[in-house]
């Protein structure tokens, strides 16, 4: 999808889901209706889902699309990376990067976002997957970081 169709998009979902936290509370709540609206309303976004850390594990959470790995083994994949390098990490080709964790193989680019909770600390990740190479760049990244970070409006 082109830049500016993106960014088109990403704004009118941005004040969607503006509006619609304030409406409940519950943390996992919002969560799992962020996830809905960014699965149905970009239709790139093959599997989108969260993964939290559980002790020493990284598990997963609300998520639209194909069935996924619940366990993620340690230190391995893309999701460990974000959680690794405390930031933002976008694959253009999953094949390229050293021992992604195969969930569908239909999967060939991804973008993962560490996920925070309100004091700041790392949680576990946004994992968004698309079924063509290439389809993430600097545009996703800021958004759904600012998408994310609605889960604490008031
Ligand atoms: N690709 C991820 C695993 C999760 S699936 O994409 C849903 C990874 O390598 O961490």
């Amino acid at each position: 999808m082109d830049k500016k169709k993106k960014e088109g998009r990403y704004q009118r979902l941005y004040k969607q889901i503006d509006k619609l936290m304030p409406t409940c509370e519950d943390e996992s709540s919002r969560r799992a209706t962020i996830i809905a609206l960014l699965h149905h309303k970009m239709n790139y976004f093959f599997w989108t889902g969260y993964y939290l850390l559980k002790g020493d594990d990284l598990l997963v959470d609300h998520y639209q699309g194909p069935v996924a790995c619940m366990k993620l083994a340690k230190g391995k994949g893309v999701c460990w990376a974000g959680i690794s390098q405390k930031t933002t990490v976008i694959v253009q080709d999953v094949h390229d990067f050293p021992d992604h964790i195969t969930c569908d193989s239909r999967s060939q680019s991804e973008i993962v976002i560490p996920l925070k909770n309100k004091a700041g600390d790392i949680i576990g990740v946004l994992d968004v997957d698309s079924s063509d190479k290439n389809s993430f760049d600097e545009v996703d990244a800021l958004y759904l970081e600012k998408i994310l970070n609605l889960r604490f409006s008031t």
